[in-house]
């Protein structure tokens, strides 16, 4: 199929809910460890690894090879079959996961794997009510999306699911309490009691988070956050669920989970995304006496799935053989300090942040406002892929570049990436989107131009 057909077919045969990045959308044809090409042979170096899910490396033979001998061998089996690969895959998980976790129910994909927790923590407990953070994403079913704090990802949810309430999240860049770490005293972790005391009855099922925010643009806390919160949901009865689709397997760098940088062992861990290096994959691993209070018959059609349970296994072997975290902490300190020389340089990054090999910048347009520029991080992502670079984006007002490259990748990969940024930043004229006086703002209706004469 040429390119045109692939798009023609994509928009009449798909859900025109199915969003896709850029202007002219990029149809990818093959990949290679950090390099994607798309249909007309242009290479790019992928910094965002479909959404936060190659760990190490596309299509990488050292898991593609394994994948391959065991769709050979059994490509199926379903849940009522044990076999050798998800029991593999189950050990493994069992010996790297914080504290006493040492039992997994495999599905499909994070919002299943939240689902799941939240079931369990519920019949563990007796308790219902679960407290989740505003800026957190959860997933897309019913479920999920009302655990989910941002507005554009609730909007096709008629009602939302009872049960959840959401607290104030740890966004020390644009503090919801206008404090300013450290003299706040990390107030915003005492608004998950006064959440529990004024919404719920008192007694919770559960908290349920993400160590560092992924869709919200890689919100991360102040490093007593979590120890904060984890006194209290103990107080109230709850089981803390750390939500690793996006932080887990090393992806922030020394250690498995993102949870551990914070020294709280969780409870249950739910995840998915980066485990199997993009097959589907969703995971929730837990204690043996929380796993032990499911009530009643469970299946999972495919979960489990020997083939996906092989190339979740090889992509965790691969990352401990090839000490992938420590290169993620290495790597991902040197690319951080080549992002903050570009803050330095660029008026218009309002904040880096993140950890290990999840890092992000924040678009703004003037500094001290801290007014969100998300045409500048359209631009910025526009500019990237014609130099060859691929990014991704997100947070609650869209201003936000998330990125996530390969664990495996090199500190010269990094100096190209950084290389583009700069260039991009550089070609977009940035002045243009500056509005520098109040009444500027307003006579832009904060929404100001992109001169597209210059950009080209
Ligand atoms: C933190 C987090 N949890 C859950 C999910 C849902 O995962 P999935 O898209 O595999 O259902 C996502 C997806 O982006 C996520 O980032």
């Amino acid at each position: 199929m040429t390119k045109e057909e692939i798009l023609r077919k994509h928009k009449q045969f798909l859900f025109p809910s199915i969003t896709t990045y850029y202007s002219d959308p990029l149809v990818t044809d093959h990949a290679s460890m950090q390099h994607v090409w798309d249909v007309d042979g242009k290479k790019y170096l992928d910094f965002f690894g479909g959404i936060v899910t190659i760990s190490v490396g596309h299509c990488n033979p050292r898991v593609t090879a394994k994948v391959k001998a065991q769709v050979d061998k059994l490509q199926h089996a379903s849940t009522v079959f044990p076999n050798e690969a998800v029991v593999a895959l189950a050990e493994k998980i069992a010996q790297i996961t914080p504290g006493e976790i040492s039992q997994s129910f495999l599905s499909n994909s994070g919002t299943e794997a939240n689902e799941t927790a939240v079931q369990l923590a519920r019949m563990y407990t007796g308790h219902f009510e679960v407290v989740v953070l505003r800026h957190g994403y959860s997933g897309r079913s019913q479920m999920a999306q009302s655990m989910t704090g941002h507005g554009t990802w609730r909007r096709s949810l008629p009602t939302p699911a009872p049960g959840f309430v959401h607290a104030l999240n740890p966004y020390c860049y644009r503090c919801p309490l206008g404090k300013t770490y450290p003299s706040c005293e990390v107030a915003c972790a005492n608004d998950v009691e006064a959440v529990i005391q004024t919404t719920t009855s008192g007694q919770i099922a559960a908290f349920l988070a993400e160590p560092i925010q992924g869709v919200g643009g890689f919100i991360t806390p102040p490093k007593e956050y979590f120890k904060m919160v984890f006194k209290i949901v103990k107080n109230y009865g709850g089981l803390f669920i750390s939500d690793e689709v996006q932080t887990g397997w090393g992806r922030t760098g020394k250690r498995w989970f993102g949870i551990e940088q914070w020294e709280v062992t969780p409870d249950i861990i739910t995840s998915a995304k980066g485990m199997a290096n993009g097959a589907p994959v969703g995971l929730t691993a837990t204690r043996p006496e929380i796993a032990a209070s499911f009530k009643g018959l469970q299946i999972s059609t495919f979960g489990g799935n020997p083939v996906t349970s092989v190339a979740a296994k090889a992509t965790i072997d691969l990352i401990e053989e090839d000490r992938l975290m420590d290169n993620a902490a290495m790597v991902g300190s040197y690319y951080r300090k080549g992002l903050e020389s570009l803050q330095e340089k660029h008026e218009l990054i309002g904040d880096v942040r993140g950890m290990g090999l999840l890092q992000a910048i924040e678009f703004v347009k003037d500094r001290a406002t801290k007014e969100p520029a998300p045409e500048v991080t359209n631009q910025f992502m526009e500019e990237c892929r014609k130099r060859g670079l691929l990014v991704g984006k997100g947070g609650l007002f869209a201003n936000v570049i998330r990125t996530s490259p390969p664990l495996n990748i090199t500190t010269a990969d990094v100096d190209e990436a950084v290389r583009i940024m700069d260039e991009s930043l550089a070609a977009m004229n940035a002045v243009e989107y500056h509005s520098s006086t109040a009444d500027e703002r307003r006579a832009t209706q904060m929404r100001p131009q992109i001169n597209a004469k210059k950009l080209e």
